[in-house]
């Protein structure tokens, strides 16, 4: 099911093309698209049935989060909390090849922001990418066009290359300006970091902040990876083959575990078994789990295929000892 093969059409990026992207990415559809830095792999930013399909056409085997494409600086404020720094660089640098990690609202979904409380935000500049934003007027997540592991496209020919099958269509703008992805700072911290290197130079940034920007340690920098992010409350029991007394369950599938019925609290993250449909549920169902104030969560054995690998992935980060 994740890996659903679709034939990926292309079009130009006239109003008419604009048009069809805009209207599959509010059907949950995936478009890839040029921006100054490179394609883009798009799919509603507030849909997390969306954003599991866009993880499964990548391939990877983790949820790193994604940045959230936005209009303007009215869409960003929407989306997280602008600081002073935040508002000037943003003055500066977008529209543009810059991308601010933010404290996020609750606009850009859990899963796109793979479960941070912060998120990641970019005004591109290139005209395609503008109109698309526009013309579909929601955020829209975006990780480079390319299957994981891979290297950033730059033309469509690229992108078909790596996604032919596993995209819905891609907006041919011609081959991207800069080549290069987005600097990344983040401003969610004391002190403004330099996550990646990118299409704006770090002394520029310097000298619009009139500050240095601090390194961010290995840690930082995969932010996705970290296990605190992840962690909960509650124990997690994985691969739990039945329920115990007192424990919450988080269910998969149509298997029903031994002492289901004497669960504290059930969650079901996809009672048909679809892996798409556990990611999109997994970081809101833990958290509601993890609300509801039981010591221990039995996880069911979640099959490995597809997008299991990544849900296996957050679970034991969620799971591993503190
Ligand atoms: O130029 C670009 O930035 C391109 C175009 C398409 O906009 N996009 C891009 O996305 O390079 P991607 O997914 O390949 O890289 C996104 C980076 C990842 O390294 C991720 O860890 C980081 O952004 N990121 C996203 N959200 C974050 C957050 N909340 N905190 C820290 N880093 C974050
Ligand atoms: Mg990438």
């Amino acid at each position: 099911m994740s890996d659903a093969k679709v034939s990926t059409r292309r079009v130009p990026p006239d109003a008419a093309g604009i048009a069809e992207a805009a209207r599959l990415l509010a059907a949950g559809g995936l478009v890839a698209f040029p921006t100054e830095t490179v394609y883009g792999l798009g799919a509603d930013a507030t849909d997390a049935r969306a954003v599991a399909r866009l993880f499964a056409a990548k391939g990877r085997p983790s949820f790193n989060p994604l940045i959230a494409h936005v209009a303007d600086v009215a869409a960003a404020r929407r989306a997280g909390k602008l600081s002073p720094l935040a508002d000037k660089l943003a003055a500066v640098f977008w529209p543009g090849p810059l991308t601010l990690v933010v404290p996020a609202s609750d606009v850009v979904c859990e899963l796109a922001r793979a479960g941070l409380a912060t998120v990641a935000l970019r005004v591109p500049k290139h005209p395609v990418a503008q109109a698309l934003l526009a013309a579909f007027g929601k955020p829209i997540a975006a990780p480079s066009a390319n299957r994981s592991g891979h290297v950033s496209p730059t033309t469509a020919d690229h992108v078909l290359a790596d996604l032919e099958g596993r995209v819905d269509l891609v907006v041919d703008g011609g081959p991207t300006p800069l080549g290069l992805e987005s600097t990344i700072v983040d401003l969610s911290g004391e002190a403004p970091r330099l996550l990646r290197p990118g299409g704006i130079p770090r002394a520029d940034i310097e000298r619009a902040l009139g500050a240095k920007l601090a390194e961010a340690g290995a840690a930082v920098r995969a932010p996705g990876m970290l296990a605190s992010h992840y962690a909960t409350r509650a124990r997690l029991r994985l691969n739990a083959q039945e329920v115990r007394p007192g424990e919450a369950l988080l269910a998969f599938g149509p298997r029903r575990l031994a002492g289901a019925d004497g669960a504290t609290h059930m969650l079901d993250l996809s009672p048909r078994g679809d892996p798409l449909e556990a990611a999109a549920n997994l970081f809101a169902h833990l958290r509601a789990l993890d609300a509801a104030g039981t010591a221990s969560i039995a996880v069911a054995p979640i099959p490995a295929e597809g997008l299991g690998e990544a849900i296996n992935d957050r679970l034991r980060r969620a799971a591993a000892p503190r």
